[in-house]
């Protein structure tokens, strides 16, 4: 009996050991369909050598939450370092009530006690499976009666390669991230036979530089190689580690939590993991290493050290000192051997210039924060539009960067005065007014002089503006018009389209809508707010196209869309048969590229707040998609710039894609989205979709979509997707795991305060 049951160990430790001695002769152990692992029993079951073991695991200390997996199980490795190689399921941590089953159907399913449900399984119902094992080389297996493999672990990797296990073309391994917020590594073997490591899913700042090939995989061997091999098991690429063809016991490739991939190897005699090989020699070169803490610098200890050579928020982030206007002027700080790179975008525009017109071509845009002129044979100029700057600096870098600041606020700059009103800033430098009331008398002068100027200003360029009427958008593309110029275009308010919304005409046959925001906003915030919106473009968002601020009079000014908004489709039921499901789709993914624009496509977060099928239009022969209303929140009639979280714009995204798919607007969300739940949980996703679509579905579209939605609308803010994974999930380019109910009780996370503060970047 023992000899049967060797794998499923019960907790007494002891007789583990035991039995693991006991059955050290048997090759395969097999794990019956019924067998049970729990938190509370701390059993486990483990392969044959005693080398890994399948077990719960305590993933945080104080919080009590655990995660099931593979770790090595060795003796001779103390339990700190007995490292985890293979997590189950979507790393969704459960609670400390939990067990892990081998269903009578076959299945692997994970419980999770606190939301009394089923939050991972491995899919294999109905396929046979009688038994599973967990292998000597730790690959956790599920076998039919011929010992065919039906499932196995090595087939959904984690962020670790073991030895004998193959990384298979467009299969990826992901770093464990730092916290929540944090950027993500990965290393993918990609179709043309490369191993490229990728920061988030756009930047790849490694390859492994091998001739193209297809059917290529990585493997790590046994005696410390990683080799890219071909279809006929042929290395075609090889990198060594330090101890190549030294006996050692333990090896694993991993990419770490830093984003460089590295070979461990254990050391029997120091006990401990030692990387023997790492793909990125210096980790500054390791795309973001600093993130948002500034200039990463080698130090001669060899480890990577970030330094604030900018400015350090109120949440501890590094930023460039950016500002839009500076009421004095801006000049440029040199860093000498220094690279930098914008990172939330990414994406820098590069030009081939000389030092001087690389620093000129930044100061005479008013967009570009900083640049890096390099020089490694092509003089190149590279400018950053973003305030999130990172890079790294040391004295080997052939590279000179320039950051933008305001000059002084109190170096006046003559010209200036001489400048024509329209190129100056709308509104007061808050600032300056800051630093000059923190001043001595001679700058409560200046400031005086200041304000004296500016109301002039204002005065002149209002008496200006009825002599322009109509005559085209102010310096920032924007229209600003006077309550009067409202009521013309509209016609009194004549041809109302939706709440507060009319249609307009500006006097060049443009065709507008104007939106009465109907809520109190001070004029500085406001004005600053519509400035702001006025310079986002996206093809699938609203242009803001002009506004009016005059007394109480709030307007927002957009491009009219023909089609009018999703909301009308889906309640008119001869309209709706337009909304094909191949149409539905195409609205959740430009919706969703939308929204993740405005989180991190732009220079700071902009939150939608109010999304929905209403401020969703679609444009003539319903081709374009485009959100509307984004920016302002209005709560008990005083209106906010940007005033939710990004967490609120991802739950009604989920709202939005359930009521595209059901065809159900009037109904309560939460039974709405339960019902869903159950009828998907339940194998009857057919009853979910809109019976009027003409057409069918594509079920793989609706899976994702579905699971994507219920994500979303986790309960615990905690659990939803970043918008940006959400577009990579529509566009099938990620993978997502089968969601835990959205309605279920909230397991108490940590949270760290600091993370929450502010509006700061979902990523
Ligand atoms: C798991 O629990 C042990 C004992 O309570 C503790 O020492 C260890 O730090 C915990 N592990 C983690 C990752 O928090
Ligand atoms: C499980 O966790 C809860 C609170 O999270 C705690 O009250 C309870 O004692 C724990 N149970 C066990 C068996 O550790
Ligand atoms: C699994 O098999 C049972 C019984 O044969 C059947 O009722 C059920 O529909 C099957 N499920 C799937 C997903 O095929
Ligand atoms: C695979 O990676 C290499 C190196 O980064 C790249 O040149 C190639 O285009 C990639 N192939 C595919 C199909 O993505
Ligand atoms: C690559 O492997 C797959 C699956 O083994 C096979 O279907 C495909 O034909 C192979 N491609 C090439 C170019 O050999
Ligand atoms: C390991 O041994 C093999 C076969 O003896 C040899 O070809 C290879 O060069 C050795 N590797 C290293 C890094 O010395
Ligand atoms: C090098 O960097 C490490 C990690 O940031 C830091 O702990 C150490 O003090 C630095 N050493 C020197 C000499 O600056
Ligand atoms: C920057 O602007 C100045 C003044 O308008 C102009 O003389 C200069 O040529 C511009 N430089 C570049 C690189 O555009």
């Amino acid at each position: 009996m023992l000899g049967q049951e060797n794998c499923l160990c019960r907790s007494p430790f002891l007789l583990c050991v035991f039995i693991g001695f006991l059955v050290h002769s048997i090759v395969e152990a097999e794990i019956p369909l019924g067998s049970k692992l729990s938190v509370a029993e701390n059993d486990y079951w483990v392969s044959s050598n005693g080398d890994f073991a399948f077990r719960f695991f305590n993933i945080s200390d104080q919080a009590n939450l655990f995660s099931v997996g593979i770790r090595f199980n060795s003796k001779s490795i103390p339990y700190s370092q007995q490292t985890v190689v293979w997590v189950t399921g979507a790393q969704v941590p459960v609670s400390n009530m939990s067990y892990l089953e081998l269903t009578k159907e076959g299945e692997l399913a994970l419980f999770d006690s606190l939301q009394e449900a089923f939050v991972w399984t491995s899919e294999t119902r109905n396929r046979s499976v009688v038994s599973a094992a967990l292998l000597d080389n730790g690959n956790l297996v599920l076998m039919d009666k011929e010992h065919s493999i039906i499932w196995q672990s090595f087939d959904t990797p984690f962020d670790t390669l073991l030895p004998g296990q193959n990384l298979f073309a467009n299969y990826l391994l992901r770093a464990a991230s730092k916290d929540r917020k944090s950027s993500y590594y990965s290393l993918h073997m990609n179709a043309s036979g490369h191993l490229e490591l990728h920061w988030e899913s756009s930047v790849v700042y490694w390859t492994s530089e091998n001739p193209s090939g297809s059917n290529v995989s990585a493997f790590l061997t046994s005696s410390g190689a990683l080799e890219l091999r071909d279809r006929s098991l042929k290395p075609v690429w090889s990198v060594f580690g330090e101890d190549h063809n030294d006996s050692v016991k333990y090896r694993f490739l991993r990419i770490d939590v830093d984003g460089n991939l590295r070979l461990y190897s254990w050391v029997e005699s120091l006990g401990l993991w030692r990387s023997v090989w790492q793909a990125i020699e210096n980790q500054c070169k390791v795309f973001a290493t600093c993130a948002k803490l500034g200039v990463c610098v080698f130090n001669n200890t060899g480890s990577a050290d970030c330094k604030c050579p900018f400015e350090v928020t109120r949440n501890n982030e590094c930023l460039v000192p950016y500002e839009q206007q500076c009421e004095s002027g801006s000049n440029m700080i040199a860093y000498k051997n220094t690279y930098l790179y914008g990172i939330y975008p990414p994406d820098n525009s590069v030009f081939s210039s000389s030092l001087q017109h690389c620093e000129q071509l930044c100061l005479n845009d008013s967009q570009c924060t900083a640049a890096t002129f390099s020089n490694d044979g092509t003089p190149q100029c590279s400018i950053k539009k973003t305030v999130y700057v990172t890079g790294y600096s040391d004295p080997s870098v052939n590279s000179i960067s320039f950051v933008k600041r305001c000059s002084g606020p109190f170096a006046v700059n003559p010209s200036i005065t001489k400048s024509p009103p329209s190129e100056l800033p709308p509104t007061l430098c808050v600032p300056c007014i800051i630093g000059a009331a923190t001043g001595t008398f001679i700058f409560f002068v200046i400031l005086q002089l200041g304000i004296g100027f500016f109301i002039y200003r204002r005065r002149s360029s209002t008496r200006e503006k009825v002599t322009l009427d109509f005559t085209g958008p102010n310096s920032k593309g924007l229209f600003v018009l006077s309550f009067s110029e409202i009521k013309s275009i509209t016609r009194d308010f004549k041809n109302q389209i939706g709440p507060k919304m009319f249609k307009g005409m500006l006097p060049n046959n443009h065709a507008i809508v104007v939106k009465d925001l109907n809520a109190s906003m001070e004029e500085r915030k406001f004005r600053s707010a519509v400035m702001k919106m006025g310079s986002i473009s996206h093809k699938n968002l609203v242009k803001l196209e002009g506004y009016c601020c005059e007394f109480d009079h709030r307007f927002l000014v957009y491009e009219y869309a023909k089609n009018g908004s999703v909301d009308k489709y889906i309640d008119d039921s001869a309209l709706c048969r337009k909304l094909t499901w191949t149409k539905r789709v195409e609205i959740c993914s430009s919706v969703a590229k939308a929204i993740c624009y405005l989180h991190s496509g732009c220079r700071e977060f902009i939150s939608h707040g109010n999304l929905k099928c209403e401020n969703v239009v679609l444009d003539e022969k319903l081709g374009a998609v485009k959100v509307t209303e984004f920016g302002f929140a209005i709560l008990d009639g005083k209106a906010t710039y940007c005033g939710f979280s990004a967490e609120k714009d991802v739950e009604d995204f989920g709202k939005l894609v359930l009521t595209l798919v059901t065809g159900c607007r009037d109904h309560d969300h939460v039974e709405l989205c339960e019902w869903a739940y159950k009828e998907w949980m339940e194998e009857r996703v057919a009853n979910v979709v809109d019976r009027r679509i003409e057409g069918g579905y594509n079920s793989e579209e609706l899976e994702r979509a579905l699971r994507i939605a219920f994500w979303c609308l986790q309960m615990d803010e905690r659990r939803r997707p970043s918008m940006g994974e959400v577009v990579r999930v529509l566009d099938g380019t990620l993978s997502v795991d089968p969601p835990p109910p959205p309605f279920a009780f909230q397991i108490p996370l940590q949270v760290h305060d600091s993370e929450e503060n502010g509006s700061e970047l979902e990523v």
